[in-house]
């Protein structure tokens, strides 16, 4: 990510960091309208608490942009955490998909073009990394 994405980043959180959980909440229900098949995966999941936990995910994959190798390590792990979740491949692309329709949703005029760019490669990279942590490969 260059400079310039890495403070987009950070100028789009600052705008969304007070109204994070709710934010997070518009996402859900969005990732369930686009992928009816990520709900079952959340039956036995308390949501609001959920919500926090994603929203402070993404507030430390937003501080930690420019830190992609130390951020790395964390992410793999997640993502063979979330290989036991019963999470594959099409969920995340669902995720990604719903996370940067959330977030135009919620940045309104905001929304540039360079800040979707920015957040489309954080999002890919945070995804890519838990990817890679869910192959056997990585185990
Ligand atoms: C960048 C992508 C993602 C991030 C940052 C993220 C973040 C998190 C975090 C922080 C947790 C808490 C537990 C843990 O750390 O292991 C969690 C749990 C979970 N995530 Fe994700 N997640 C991502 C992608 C996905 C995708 C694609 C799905 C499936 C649609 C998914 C489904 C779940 C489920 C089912 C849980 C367990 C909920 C429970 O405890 O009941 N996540 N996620």
């Amino acid at each position: 990510m260059t400079p310039d994405q890495i403070q987009l980043l950070n100028t789009s959180w600052q705008m969304l960091r007070r109204v994070a959980n709710e934010t997070t909440g518009r996402f859900y229900e969005r990732l369930f309208e686009v992928d009816p098949d990520t709900r079952r995966l959340f039956e036995n999941t308390e949501m609001p608490v959920q919500q926090t936990k994603l929203a402070r995910a993404l507030e430390t994959i937003v501080r930690s942009a420019g830190d992609a190798e130390g951020m790395a390590s964390r992410l793999r792990a997640m993502g063979a955490r979330h290989t036991g979740y019963g999470v594959d491949g099409s969920h995340y692309y669902s995720f990604a998909s719903a996370m940067l329709w959330t977030l135009e949703q919620r940045l309104g005029e905001a929304w540039t073009p360079e800040m979707r760019d920015a957040w489309t490669a954080a999002i890919a990279g945070a995804v890519g990394a838990m990817m890679a942590g869910s192959s056997p490969a990585a185990a």
